[in-house]
């Protein structure tokens, strides 16, 4: 449909706003509570508009086709005006000093409106700043936009925030006299409220700090960059999150330290927030840079030698690098014919190949499919701390479409839990994820190939009692209780789920996504689940999203030929070895960092994204081994043109990639890979997987799973002063119970061959269960969880030994 803003034609969708589309349209009109995604509020009426000769608020007025609408009238601003005057009543004047200072939207409104006098007057109350933890609030900067509260409970999922009363004096009833409506009301609103956490006191949150950054004045602020910066003296470079495969759109905001001083550091990350949100760790995981002071002549030829004279028989590496550090390891290996090898990658590696065989297409869902999904099924991942960000849309998805969904896990998250009463918990058993897949083909698929028909038998039979109504010879109507036979799923009954729920939860469903995550790509029954997966794309409903478990987990699994070690000796590249080309501690040359670095990554949604080095590295990066064993490249981005087409990467120069949102919300990041080519150079195995039972019997109250605190997602982000936490193992308050544990006492698990001394701690958001992390260098989990990411760990008390 067509509308008309200010005189402009623009064409529009169904459902959207019209201040949505004057934005897609270039077309400026003011808006302060309105975030993207989110449900307007109405809080702050700027937005006010004319349509059609009627006053109406651009952010919650749905298109029709034909509309005229004016945003620019002198009689609109007159009113923009005292409704800004009202903001800045006692607003104090510590401009000098605060945070949003120079990218304020208090302070740009304030001018837009051309706001010179102050009208109006009212008593000062006690406002004194809050602590809530890595935050802090000052509620005499808050103008009670409520955007906190929006993102919070419509984007993040924690729902945190509310208003509260301020306590503070209403305005002199003779005021509403002199002044707009609209003006009056937005400021009797916010004399009457403060922001402040469910608790009342402090954020019992995930500390992802979006309320942060959609704050449109300094009201709430990360207290690790208080007072350090003033906005303007920061420049921004753009790069995508390296902690986690969402890799979302970021800046690094960066200055040089001191006078003296001249190098350079970051201060914060920043976000697009209208379009993009970051996690914890995105925001908080940036000062990380190695501390190499110089180049290491000696080493560097050392390990050059090493690779000339054949002595390497693997290099073990993670997939915290670039596509252009993955391809350089690629071409290395095709060059000596060492192993390349990295575990976590090639199991994700195996498990693609094998759904794209069987499937005839790579994964087909994207974040943005999960967005627009109204029923969601999340299976095998741990979601809000295996992947915060994806978590975001899915919460976003189920409140805004009012959707519903199915997370199947053993461990419950009662925080993700609450997002929805149609978006049910299934706290299923370990070793029953084939069933889950099984159950949705038993549900959802039209037709099933012969050899998976024995999951259309997979039926009992229940008794159960109905009333039969029927007429007597009198025609008076008799209610009768029969007995009937009805046919059930056993799927769903070993799940322990009612099937019978599912039908409502289904009413009006129509888009449908299926999220899968690390649990299935490490199980020894990883090809029959990857399999099944498969005829769950070809055979339902169903859109299929895999989760790369880190950040470019899929531009490895993508570019390199990975296997497992063999004897001999190993190069740890970013790992330990028996030489260590790392950003560890433990190295023998210094390598960099991945905020010290111009390269690429593959996100989630297929999609390659350009990162930009926020510091300089004084050190080799891996292009100068490479330059050194006869590849030849000036810099390793020239690398980035050369990603292989026959694997989906299209020839496009490091250079020629964009990076940034436009105005409508559309995505200008990179490119998406290509994945029909990478299907079609696939090398097909046909050959359908066998069914691997679990031989898991182990107690199911002893059982750990491998997984991190929410948003401290690697040794990377736990190398940040934010973080900086040694690993506990993290425990529900029912492990404890059933262990006869206390908070913070030291345990040992083990089990016949190794043992973990360590701490345990509460996390109260879960229940039935216990994780224990990777992000600690000290302590190697992998030892326990070989096969699989859950593992029955015995568990003992120290303290009384
Ligand atoms: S704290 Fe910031 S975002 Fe929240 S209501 Fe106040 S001004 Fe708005
Ligand atoms: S930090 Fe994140 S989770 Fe916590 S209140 Fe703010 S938006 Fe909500
Ligand atoms: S943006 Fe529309 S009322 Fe605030």
């Amino acid at each position: 449909m067509k509308i008309n803003i200010n005189g402009k034609e623009c064409l529009a969708n169904d459902g959207d706003y019209v201040l949505q589309v004057a934005r897609a349209n270039d077309i400026f009109i003011p808006a302060i509570c309105y975030l993207n995604d989110c449900s307007p509020t109405l809080a702050c009426r700027m937005c006010m508009v004319e349509i059609d000769g009627k006053r109406s608020y651009a952010c919650n007025t749905k298109v029709k086709d034909g509309m005229q609408v004016l945003s620019n009238t002198k009689e609109l601003w007159d009113e923009r005006n005292a409704i800004m005057q009202t903001y800045c009543i006692n607003h104090p004047l510590q401009c000098g000093v605060c945070d949003k200072s120079g990218e304020c939207e208090l302070q740009n409104f304030t001018h837009k409106a051309q706001v010179d006098t102050q009208n109006h007057w009212i008593k000062e109350i006690d406002r004194r700043h809050q602590d809530w933890g890595a935050l802090q609030y000052d509620p005499s900067l808050c103008i009670v936009c409520e955007r906190c509260i929006t993102v919070c409970k419509d984007k993040i999922g924690d729902s945190e925030l509310k208003t509260i009363a301020r306590g503070g004096d209403a305005p002199d009833k003779d005021f509403k006299d002199t002044m707009s409506k609209d003006a009056y009301a937005v400021w009797t609103k916010f004399q009457k409220s403060l922001i402040a956490p469910q608790n009342g006191t402090t954020l019992d949150c995930q500390e992802c700090a979006e309320c942060v950054s959609v704050c449109p004045t300094g009201a709430i602020i990360n207290k690790n960059f208080q007072y350090r910066s003033n906005a303007w003296e920061l420049t921004r470079i753009p790069a995508s999150n390296p902690h986690s495969s969402d890799c979302e759109l970021m800046y690094y905001d960066v200055k040089q330290r001191s006078i003296k001083d001249n190098t350079k550091m970051v201060y914060r990350v920043s976000n697009d927030f209208h379009f993009t949100t970051l996690n914890k760790a995105a925001r908080f995981a940036y000062d990380i840079a190695s501390d190499c002071k110089g180049k290491d002549e000696v080493e560097f030829n050392r390990l050059v030698s090493l690779f000339k004279d054949n002595k390497i028989k693997n290099v073990k590496f993670n997939s915290y690098i670039t596509n252009e550090e993955a391809y350089i390891l690629e071409l290395l290996r095709q060059k000596y014919g060492f192993n390349l090898v990295n575990n976590e990658a090639l199991c994700f590696q195996d498990f693609l190949k094998t759904f794209c065989a069987h499937s005839g297409s790579f994964y087909n869902a994207s974040s943005d499919d999960v967005k627009k999904s109204d029923f969601i099924v999340i299976a095998g991942s741990f979601l809000r701390h295996d992947n915060p960000t994806l978590s975001y849309k899915v919460n976003n998805a189920i409140v805004m479409n009012k959707g519903a969904g199915l997370y199947f896990h053993p461990i419950k998250d009662t925080k993700f839990s609450k997002i929805a009463k149609n978006f049910v918990s299934v706290n299923c058993d370990y070793g029953k994820e084939a069933q889950v897949l099984e159950f949705i083909l038993q549900y959802f698929a039209k037709d099933l190939p012969q050899n998976l028909a024995y999951i259309k038998d997979a039926f009992y039979e229940e008794q159960i009692e109905v009333e039969v109504k029927s007429k007597d010879a009198e025609g008076n109507e008799i209610k009768e209780k029969k007995q009937e036979t009805i046919k059930k799923s056993s799927l769903a009954k070993e799940l322990g789920f009612d099937e019978d729920k599912l039908k409502d939860l289904l009413l009006k469903k129509a888009n449908f996504t299926l999220i899968i995550g690390n649990d299935y790509f490490y199980h020894e029954n990883a090809k029959y689940l990857a399999y099944l997966l498969a005829n769950i794309q070809k055979l339902t409903d169903f859109k299929v999203m895999l989760i790369p478990p880190r950040t470019n987990t899929l531009g490895v699994s993508l570019l390199c030929k990975l296997s497992k070690a063999s004897d001999g000796f190993t190069l740890g590249y970013n790992e330990r070895g028996d030489f260590s080309f790392s950003n560890d501690e433990h190295n023998n040359l210094a390598s960099s960092n991945l905020l010290e670095q111009e390269g690429t990554f593959v996100n989630y949604d297929k999609r390659l994204v350009p990162t930009n080095a926020a510091l300089k590295f004084k050190g080799y990066y891996l292009n100068d081994l490479a330059n050194a064993l006869g590849l030849d490249a000036l810099y390793t981005i020239e690398y980035t043109e050369q990603l292989p087409k026959d694997k989906g990467f299209l020839n496009i120069a490091f250079d020629d990639l964009t990076n940034h949102y436009d105005n409508a919300g559309n995505n200008h990041r990179g490119y998406l890979i290509d994945t029909c080519e990478f299907v079609k150079n696939l090398k097909q195995d046909n050959q359908i997987p066998q069914n691997i039972k679990s031989t898991c019997e182990c107690k199911k109250d002893d059982i750990v799973i491998l997984a991190n605190p929410i948003g401290n997602l690697s040794k990377y982000t736990n190398k940040s002063s934010f973080f900086n936490e040694c690993a506990s193992l993290y425990a529900s308050k029912d492990y404890l119970a059933k262990h006869n544990l206390k908070e913070n006492s030291m345990v040992k698990i083990y089990d016949d061959k190794d043992e973990i001394i360590i701490k345990v701690v509460l996390d109260k958001n879960i229940e039935n269960g216990a994780y224990l992390p990777t992000f600690d260098d000290k302590i190697n989990p992998y030892k326990f969880f070989k096969t699989r990411r859950y593992y029955a760990l015995n568990i003992k008390e120290i303290s009384y030994e």
